[in-house]
């Protein structure tokens, strides 16, 4: 009989090995589960299909003050989604590429439009306009008494706009009528000596022109599309309890592009004439969005800094030269549980922005082909399918019904670690092709682009003022 063997210390020790190693066992398989959790995504394939059907947002600040409901401009909470003239990806994606080409355009040639002798000759000409399609719109309201405008809204633009009668040369169609100015009592043309009138030439890239005393305004968006016509201030109202007097704004007279029928464009750049620098008072530089996680939900774009969840990181902003772009600096990124290996350089060299504009995130090249070959290893069980458009990592899951993707990480200055969702990872063809949704610029010099595929459902937060952007997840 071996006296060790059957003391109570040995079996205290035995019960606390058994006990340690169950737990031992136990504690990995969740550690396991623990890693497919907070490394992939589990997806329903049909979650990445368009639907008919609007389910607005239930989470968000709908009670918050200085809020907007934000919607896709084509999806069916939109009053635009009867238009026939709802585009397909494709041209949604070939749009995204001309707003790319004119935004590189744009920061490349940090210069005043009107020293370039013949821009058209520099900037590819397309078809379409360089706005893109994939857009988020809010409605606000102008005037006195208040009309309604539906406005396409762009941290990428400054200068807010919207078509007025009586349309002296063109107005495009659009839904609403069109806003006139003679019927809105606290209407005021701006004269060409102001302060403002001077600003425009960093708010549109184009020297101010002069007509009667009155200060006229023209902005190009790259190809086709321009609006041009008087400076005018008028009452902005975003809610009952928002009212913005005297408000600054482009009142086209010449309007052409396909804004997709809405009224213009509501510009949330940080240039001195843009909603965001007008409204400091009131707001202090400070807003958010959240864009919905597909074209059937709703989201929201807030003014102010009431509300803004606790679990929202900041990433200081980059200094610039541009004063229009949000610029960021991303550090590194990851694929699953891979951190990539890109060299640092390789985004400092290009920069970022983050443009709620632009669709398809656009990384620098090398940044892209160490991004497409680690999501393809994580991929490499699903059948591949030809690629679309700009997008070249495409998959045939029609005989899927739920996959499993790596998650892809950003990590920010200021160590900020940002997980892409699901829905910001791929986008949809149909279930025969579904597609990685980044993309590479052609040049290493190009700026990076974050797109608003990549910021859905996000809380994406502006301190312009504290010079600081914030991310946080479950914003809508
Ligand atoms: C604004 O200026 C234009 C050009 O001078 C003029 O036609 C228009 O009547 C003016 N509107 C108002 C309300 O003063
Ligand atoms: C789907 O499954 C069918 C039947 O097993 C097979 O013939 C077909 O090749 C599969 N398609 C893809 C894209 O994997």
């Amino acid at each position: 009989m071996a006296p060790l063997i059957s003391s109570p210390l040995f079996n205290l020790l035995l019960i606390s090995f058994t006990f340690l190693s169950f737990f031992l066992i136990k504690s990995y398989a969740l550690e396991g589960r623990k890693v497919i959790e907070s490394h992939y995504h589990t997806v329903e394939i049909s979650s990445l299909l368009p639907a008919s059907v609007c389910s607005p947002s239930t989470k968000g600040p709908s009670k918050r003050p200085s809020t907007l409901k934000v919607f896709h401009r084509h999806g069916p909470c939109s009053k635009y989604s009867q238009d026939k003239a709802t585009p397909s990806l494709d041209e949604v994606l070939s749009h995204d590429e001309s707003r790319v080409e004119s935004i590189h355009f744009k920061i490349n040639h940090n210069v005043d439009n009107d020293k370039i002798e013949d821009k058209k000759a520099i900037v590819p000409a397309k078809s379409g306009q360089s706005l893109g399609t994939g857009n988020y719109i809010v409605s606000l309201s102008l005037g006195t008494p208040k009309k309604s405008l539906s406005l396409v809204f762009d941290t990428g633009s400054d200068l807010t706009w919207t078509q007025c009668q009586p349309c002296a040369r063109s107005c495009y169609t659009q839904k609403e009528p069109i806003f006139n100015p003679t019927e809105s009592t606290s209407y005021s043309n701006v004269s060409c000596s102001s302060t403002q009138c001077s600003q425009l030439s960093s708010a549109t890239g184009n020297s101010p022109k002069c007509f009667s005393q009155t200060c006229v305004y023209t902005i190009q968006y790259g190809d086709q599309s321009f609006t041009m016509g008087f400076l005018s201030q008028d009452t902005l109202t975003i809610s009952p309890s928002d009212v913005v007097p005297n408000f600054y704004y482009g009142c086209g007279q010449n309007n052409q592009g396909l804004f997709g029928n809405t009224a213009g464009i509501l510009g949330l750049g940080q240039d001195a004439l843009s909603i965001v620098s007008q409204t400091e008072q009131k707001y202090g530089k400070y807003f958010s969005y959240c864009l919905p996680s597909s074209s059937s939900s709703s989201g929201h774009l807030t003014f102010g800094n009431s509300g803004v969840s606790s679990n929202v990181k900041f990433t200081p902003f980059a200094n610039s030269q541009d004063t229009s772009f949000y610029f960021i600096n991303i550090l590194g990124i990851s694929v699953g549980t891979t951190q990539l290996s890109i060299s640092p350089s390789v985004f400092k060299t290009a920069g970022t922005i983050i443009d709620s504009g632009t669709v398809i995130t656009r990384l620098p090249p090398d940044a892209y082909s160490a991004l497409r070959t680690e999501f393809k290893k994580g991929m490499s069980k699903y059948p591949s399918a030809p690629a679309f458009s700009i997008l070249d990592t495409c998959y045939d899951l029609s005989n899927y019904t739920t996959i499993t993707i790596p998650k892809i990480g950003f990590t920010f200055d200021g160590n900020v670690k940002v997980d892409i969702v699901a829905m910001g990872t791929l986008v949809a063809v149909d279930s025969s092709r579904v597609c990685l949704a980044f993309a590479g610029n052609s040049d290493a010099s190009d700026i990076g682009i974050l797109g608003n595929v990549q910021q859905r459902t996000m809380e994406v937060v502006y301190d312009v003022a504290g010079g600081k952007l914030g991310f946080g997840p479950g914003g809508c």
